[in-house]
């Protein structure tokens, strides 16, 4: 239950874009959040390199890279990070400028001119507030690659949720706006979000991965949570 407070914190919050909650949120000192730390990133960075393996995925880039813990997790050939906000950017190429295949871009510098065996795009959906932000990150993500996209996120609608959080169905945004594309699977999450229990160490989000309409995914065994996992 959201109180009439947490509302109006939340319509106050929301007259700032997504983009400059970020940006003031890392210049502040601030981090990626929950999801990008402990056991959560633990599970996401295991089903991500399960997938880039069995894959055998060479190319990826990730939109709303965040600052960079998560992505140290990651056992990718090749990636690249994009973020809206410049101060995370700027702290993920000091982290990880030297090491070969990866690079980290702005939003706002990052130009489409080449495609990605695999999009990325985890604990982000969620906190795009604005439909119009929301759709245009959409259409970025589906675009840039070429096999797979996969989408960590809630899956519901609950606009009012929290500040700086707006649940979307987005799967059923993807169905009827991004033809050529469907959901090959979707997978338990090993740490639901129930009531307020634990809210550093649970999630409402889970995995999704979608594929071109023509595309199998390998040895579903092999990756955590995915036999037997309905869409
Ligand atoms: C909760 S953090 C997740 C970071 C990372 N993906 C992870 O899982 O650790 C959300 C990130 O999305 C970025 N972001 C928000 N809106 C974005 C947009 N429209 N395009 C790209 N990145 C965005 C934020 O700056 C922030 O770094």
């Amino acid at each position: 239950m959201v109180s009439a407070d947490e509302k109006e914190l939340s319509r106050v919050v929301r007259s700032v874009s997504s983009a400059d909650y970020w940006e003031g949120r890392y210049r502040s000192g601030g981090n990626s959040g929950k999801g990008s730390y402990g056991r959560l990133a633990v599970y996401k960075a295991h089903l991500i390199n399960c997938l880039v393996h069995r894959e055998k995925i060479e190319t990826v880039v990730e939109f709303g890279s965040g600052d960079g813990h998560q992505a140290s997790l990651f056992a990718i050939p090749h990636y690249t990070g994009v973020d809206v906000s410049s101060h995370a950017v700027d702290r993920c190429r000091e982290a990880f400028g030297k090491r070969p295949g990866w690079d980290f871009v702005t939003a706002e510098d990052f130009v489409p001119s080449r495609q990605y065996d695999l999009s990325l795009s985890l604990d982000v959906v969620y906190h795009l507030f604005e439909d119009a932000v929301f759709e245009q990150y959409m259409h970025r993500l589906f675009a840039a690659a070429t096999r797979f996209v996969l989408v960590y996120s809630s899956d519901h609608e609950d606009p009012d949720r929290a500040v700086h959080v707006r649940h979307r169905k987005y799967s059923d945004w993807v169905r009827d706006n991004i033809p050529g594309w469907r959901c090959l699977r979707r997978f338990e999450q090993p740490y639901p979000r129930i009531g307020d229990e634990d809210p550093a160490g649970s999630s409402f989000a889970f995995f999704r991965l979608y594929g071109r309409t023509n595309t199998e995914v390998g040895d579903s065994a092999a990756i955590p949570g995915g036999a037997g996992s309905g869409l």
